[in-house]
């Protein structure tokens, strides 16, 4: 397995594992998530891979993406970036076949590394996760994160469909 930097090439990959990861990992019986309101997100496939395109070619400097591969196989992905005066984790997904073998921890030291080399030092980095995500809780929490109580949000789904959320920093 490797890990290298994003380019655009990569963005019909990126979006294969994103649609993979999120119809495994956010339909909810008890919100009201259905895999068919995952499925829409990326019904449009032309529009969400030229979104993907868009961040993997800014020229932002707190701004990164990494893939893993296996041979040719895109098989995880992480990416980073800054929001107003945050520092964010903005993805981590791994394909449920190769889960649990530290791939993820793996992509979240690069990121980390990328971040912690930076000349303008930054103290933390946060994240939004599903509340109901506990594989991705337990894992961030492993890696050192802490929920932050009272940030509870939103994700639009879809019209009326919300994934409910939480935020999650590391301190570093
Ligand atoms: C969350 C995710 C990225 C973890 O990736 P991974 O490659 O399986 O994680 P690692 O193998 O590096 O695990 C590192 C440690 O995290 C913890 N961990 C990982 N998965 C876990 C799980 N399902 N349950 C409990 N702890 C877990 C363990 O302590 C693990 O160490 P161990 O394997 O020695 O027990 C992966 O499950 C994933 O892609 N999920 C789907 C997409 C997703 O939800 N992404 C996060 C969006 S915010």
């Amino acid at each position: 397995m490797k890990i290298r930097t994003t380019t655009l090439a990569d963005a019909q990959a990126i979006f294969n594992i994103q649609k993979k990861t999120w119809l495994n990992t956010y339909p909810n019986e008890k919100y009201g998530v259905y895999a068919k309101d995952i499925a829409e997100k990326f019904a449009d496939e032309e529009r969400v891979i030229s979104k993907i395109g868009r961040w993997l070619s800014s020229d932002n400097q707190d701004h990164q993406g990494w893939v893993a591969k296996d041979g040719d196989k895109v098989i995880g992905f992480a990416r980073t970036y800054r929001k107003e005066d945050k520092i964010m984790l903005g993805a981590i997904y791994v394909l449920s076949e190769y889960q649990r073998q530290g791939l993820g921890k793996k992509l979240l030291e690069k990121v980390l590394e990328f971040q912690d080399r930076k000349k303008d030092k930054i103290e933390a980095i946060w994240l939004e996760v599903a509340i109901y995500n506990n594989k991705a809780i337990n894992f961030y929490k492993k890696a050192g994160f802490e929920l932050i109580k009272g940030s509870e949000g939103k994700f639009k789904v879809g019209e009326g469909k919300f994934i409910p959320t939480i935020k999650m920093k590391l301190i570093i």
